[in-house]
């Protein structure tokens, strides 16, 4: 069973105008996964999806970084090696999935879901309130 979109709310909006848009975009680019996979798509094209997902978080773990020191974060070291461990578990399931098919997929898709509501509205927040502060 493959899983239902993300409802975008504005509870996900931490207030920082150039992390809220790329938030947008992981949510729609995850989402866009969920629809391929219900649609039962190519792999080819899921594997697509996925990278796109992964080389977008890449760029916006970076982004959030340098944000981070510019403002002397005190828990950047913290919320860098999440950033890394996010990465690793899902690169780990890009490789696991071109291997196992779909039947990794929805493991995949419940880690990507949890992990983007945690990271904005916990870590993020979190982050945003003292940046800001
Ligand atoms: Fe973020």
């Amino acid at each position: 069973m493959a899983r239902a979109d993300i409802e975008w709310t504005d509870e996900f909006l931490i207030g920082i105008a150039e992390l809220d848009h790329e938030h947008r975009a992981l949510v729609r680019d995850i989402n866009r996964l969920h629809g391929a996979l219900r649609s039962h798509d190519e792999p080819a094209r899921i594997e697509e999806t996925l990278g796109e997902i992964l080389a977008r978080m890449q760029a916006h773990f970076a982004l959030e970084e340098s944000v981070m020191k510019e403002h002397a974060y005190p828990h950047y070291a913290e919320h860098k090696a999440e950033h890394e461990a996010l990465l690793d578990t899902v690169t780990g399931f890009i490789v696991r999935f071109e291997k196992e098919g779909e039947d990794v997929a929805e493991a995949l898709e419940e880690s990507l879901d949890e992990w983007i509501i945690d990271h904005i509205v916990t870590h993020d927040r979190k982050m945003s309130l003292m940046v800001k502060g």
